[in-house]
């Protein structure tokens, strides 16, 4: 057994990750003076939300008619049917809440001429249940909302005498015999010094793991840690198979460039100049959701019509906008263009092509974020002391297809509702729990093995076949073939996990061990994504399968339910919630508005 001498600290509250829904969570409970510590691998303004442009949705009604009703809706039929009614309408409902929360704390929007919260058109987003024109309901500080976000965020939790510990990395879950969550295990990156953090409530707010593909807007820190150590602590993950592609990755680099500039006007054009969108989606055009334009954009560059030398890729005009429009709107695209695709935006177009961005996928949580663990008796069954939020988890709001701009708001909306139930279930004045000392030797176990791992693959070697193989045999268009040579390639490249060669042995800033501990976390999210695409057989959202071109309500309207240990994953199905908070006589939504058709736009 190895030993290793550790600290140990003990908080209400220890939330893994400060990306937006991390530090929304964190904030929230230490506002309710709970003790709370937040545990981050990079430093908290670097997490991946500061690299969300676009902006927040939220129907606040400033450029124009809306309503929450309207947001759900479109969430709902941007899901495919696939989310979770009573989390859909929570999310729709909280959001113009939780948008002004973030105004009163700080975040500078932009504003419209008479000083409110400046909104954009966003693919998906409709008036009128689907029925009426694009509504700007994206509230947006130029392109960089993100970046606002996290900045006001991080100052606020400091404020509330949050504490941080910057640079460490958490290596796995303390559990109780009894399946509670206890606290977790982490490695302090810039010593070496190991800690234990005890904890009433866990928070995973780790980020999705769009790593685990060649080609991703995602920062190579998001690498599913959340759902690595749910997956090793025998709990499930939900829906894997459903990851979006942006429609514009900057080809070549995979570097977003925001679903705003097609908000604000921009286009995509084919190798013939053609607006194809025209034909795809007659009513939306280039502001349907980002499934359908991923699956266009594919179409055109398979019957020939793609732009470049290769016939490879597509066009995005923005040299059409006013120059000061994009100066004021969209300078981070512009700055982006230039510098990852050499081009002018106010004089050429910058090549695009769909790229994996995020993942409807992950830690399955109820919508207070309390993580489930499904049984057969109990497919709603409740794991103790263990929240995720934020793309780590799966309230499920996405459902099938996320919806632009419905990422920034899920995390505040579900990291601020996390913290609202930790203050009813958090007991500060009692004791903490005790501590598993199997678990947490189990995890300096795991640690040691893989710090002297002796094999003959380099860590960067395997991941590079992983990303390789997923790029290719999980992509925007999915077939029998692809999929089951993808379950076959896959499940060997997880079987080589023994065979890892660490050539670091060192604890302090040893990258080497931390990407190995980074790919024993991608590789079972991984895992639950090709399994879970090969066994559904019908296309749904992100989910598109040329030999089952249909969606499959009576069969497949369930969610995937993957449990992970090693290179085998056990797949079962739990039903989707279609029962909304309030019923139509309590103000919510009409029934019939939302009862499953044919997702057209
Ligand atoms: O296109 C974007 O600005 C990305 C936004 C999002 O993923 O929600």
């Amino acid at each position: 057994m190895a030993s290793y001498e550790y600290e140990t600290h003990e908080y209400d509250v220890v939330v893994v990750g400060a990306g937006g829904a991390g530090l929304r969570a964190t904030l929230g409970m230490a506002e309710q003076g709970l003790r709370t510590a937040c545990v981050t691998k990079v430093f908290p303004t670097r997490s991946h939300t500061v690299a969300a442009q676009g902006g927040i949705a939220a129907s606040l009604s400033n450029m124009g008619p809306d309503h929450w009703q309207w947001h759900m809706y479109d969430t709902v039929k941007g899901s495919d049917w696939l989310g979770d009614t009573d989390a859909m309408e929570y999310l729709a409902r909280e959001a113009p809440k939780a948008v002004y929360e973030l105004e009163h704390y700080g975040v500078p929007f932009s504003r419209t001429e008479e000083g409110k919260i400046y909104q954009r058109p966003f693919g998906g987003h409709t008036t009128e249940f689907g029925e009426g024109p694009a509504v700007q309901r994206t509230c947006a500080a130029a392109d960089r909302t993100g970046h606002a976000i996290l900045h006001t965020l991080y100052g606020q939790s400091l404020k509330n005498n949050a504490e941080f510990y910057i640079e460490y990395f958490a290596i796995d879950l303390i559990m109780s015999e009894d399946g509670a969550c206890t606290g977790v295990v982490c490695w302090k990156l810039d010593d070496g010094t190991m800690y234990v953090f005890n904890a009433k409530m866990v928070v995973l707010a780790t980020g999705g793991y769009g790593r685990a593909y060649f080609s991703a807007t995602s920062a190579h820190t998001c690498t599913g840690d959340g759902g690595g150590m749910v997956a090793r602590a025998g709990l499930a993950l939900q829906d894997m198979e459903f990851v979006q592609f942006h429609p514009t990755g900057i080809y070549g680099s995979g570097c977003l460039i925001t679903e705003g500039a097609r908000g604000e006007g921009g286009y995509l054009t084919n190798s013939e100049g053609e607006r194809f969108m025209e034909r795809y989606a007659p009513q939306y055009k280039d502001l349907a959701p980002r499934d359908y334009v991923s699956r266009s954009m594919t179409m055109e560059i398979r019957e020939g019509r793609g732009v470049g030398a290769e016939g490879d890729h597509i066009h995005l005009n923005l040299s059409h906008l006013p120059a000061e429009a994009l100066a004021e709107r969209l300078p981070g695209i512009s700055e982006s263009a230039k510098i990852f695709a050499g081009v002018d935006v106010t004089k050429e177009p910058i090549p695009v092509l769909p790229t994996v961005h995020y993942n409807m996928g992950g830690i399955p949580t109820n919508y207070w974020g309390e993580v489930i663990n499904p049984t057969d008796s109990d497919p709603h069954a409740i794991v103790p002391g263990l929240m995720a939020v934020g793309e780590a988890g799966c309230a499920s709001v996405h459902g099938a297809n996320r919806l632009g701009s419905n990422s920034l708001i899920d995390l505040v909306v579900f990291g601020r509702a996390a913290a609202i139930r930790a203050g009813k279930v958090v007991d500060a004045e009692a004791p903490n729990p005790s501590l598993n000392k199997a678990s947490i030797d189990a995890a300096f176990d795991r640690f040691d093995a893989l710090r002297h791992a002796d094999g003959t693959i380099p860590t960067a070697e395997l991941r590079l076949e992983m990303q390789k193989t997923m790029q290719s045999d999980a992509a925007v268009f999915r077939t029998s073939k692809t999929l089951a040579e993808g379950v076959e390639k896959m499940t060997a490249i997880a079987g080589k996990m023994d065979d890892l060669k660490v050539t670091d042995r060192s604890l302090v800033w040893n990258s080497d061990l931390m990407e190995t501990l980074e790919l024993t976390n991608l590789m079972p999210n991984a895992m639950a994504t090709i399994l879970g695409a090969e066994a559904r057989k019908e296309s749904r959202g992100a989910h598109a399968h040329e030999d089952f071109t249909e969606r499959d309500d009576e069969k497949w309207r369930v969610h995937t339910v993957a449990h992970v240990d090693g290179a085998g994953v056990k797949l079962s199905y739990r039903p989707v919630i279609t029962d909304p908070l309030t019923t139509e006589q309590e103000g919510g939504i009409e029934l019939k508005r939302i009862a499953p058709k044919a997702r057209t736009f």
